[in-house]
Parts: C-alpha cells; structure tokens; sequence
C-alpha cells in the first residue's frame, strides 16, 4: 500500500444535478482525504489541454464541448492506493457498465456525461494535478 494523490473532476452534470455534496463525502467516507478543491468553469483551452491524449479520438469535440458547458469541481484525493480506489469507487467509464453502487451507476446518465473524472495511473495522477494546482494549495 502506498500514499498517493489523485486528480478528481466532478464533471458538469454531477454539478448541474447537485451531486457536489454526495461525491465528496463518498470520498471521505471512503477514506479519501481532500488535498485541494476548486469550483471552475472550464475554458475550451483548458479542456482540450487537459483531454489532449484524446484530441485525436473521434468524440474528442463532444467531450470538450460537454466539459465546457458548466462548473466542473477539480479536486485532488489523498489516502492510501488513492489512485485506483478512486478509480473503483467511480466505477467503469460507461455507467451501463458500471458495478452496483459506485459513483457512476449512482450518478452518471452516459459514457460522454459520466460525472467524474479520475487518474488512470501514477504519471497521469502527476501531470493532471499539477494541471490544476499549484504544490501550495494542496494540504
Ligand atoms: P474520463 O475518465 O473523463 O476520460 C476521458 C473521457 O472521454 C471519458 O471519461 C468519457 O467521458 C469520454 N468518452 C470515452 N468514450 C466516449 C465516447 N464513446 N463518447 C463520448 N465520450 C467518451
């Protein structure tokens, strides 16, 4: 077991659907810490940046456009083997596919709007939190 960090986005729907309050304190229930958190509506730039190992798949336009279309709350978890527990505690990328319970199944409508985000591996975790936050804003 190792302490990690991970980026977290709660994605426009979740916020549209007022779903803030429910995903993060299913992390803390979980025991994922909250490092850093902030409220942002997200440029195109931004997202594109942010989704850039994707800019060549063909649903690269729908995911920018879907990610730019609200508040999005970014946060990045703390605890231990944080990085894949966050992964199971969302769930499969499509929530059809999604096991009974997690954050998917409970909250998301589509594989496009899928209600968070969350790092797929250590180098991933490292670059999508330092995309979001400086060393300074995390606790
Ligand atoms: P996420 O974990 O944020 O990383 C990339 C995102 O692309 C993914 O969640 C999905 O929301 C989105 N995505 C993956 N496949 C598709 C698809 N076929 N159509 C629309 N969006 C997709």
């Amino acid at each position: 077991m190792s302490r990690e960090r991970t980026l977290s986005i709660i994605k426009p729907d979740a916020v549209r659907a007022g779903n803030i309050g429910n995903i993060i304190a299913r992390f803390e229930r979980e025991g994922l810490a909250i490092a850093g958190a902030r409220k942002c509506q997200l440029s195109q730039a931004e997202a594109e940046g942010f989704y850039a190992e994707h800019s060549a798949r063909g649903f690269f336009g729908e995911l920018v456009a879907f990610m730019t279309s609200g508040p999005v709350v970014v946060m990045v978890l703390e605890g231990d083997d944080a990085i894949v527990r966050n992964r199971t505690i969302m769930g499969a990328t499509n929530p059809a596919n999604a096991a009974e319970g997690t954050l998917r199944k409970l909250y998301a409508a589509s594989v496009g709007e899928n209600a968070v985000h969350g790092s797929d591996s250590p180098a991933s975790a490292a670059r999508e939190i330092a995309y979001f936050f400086r060393a300074i804003e995390l606790s």
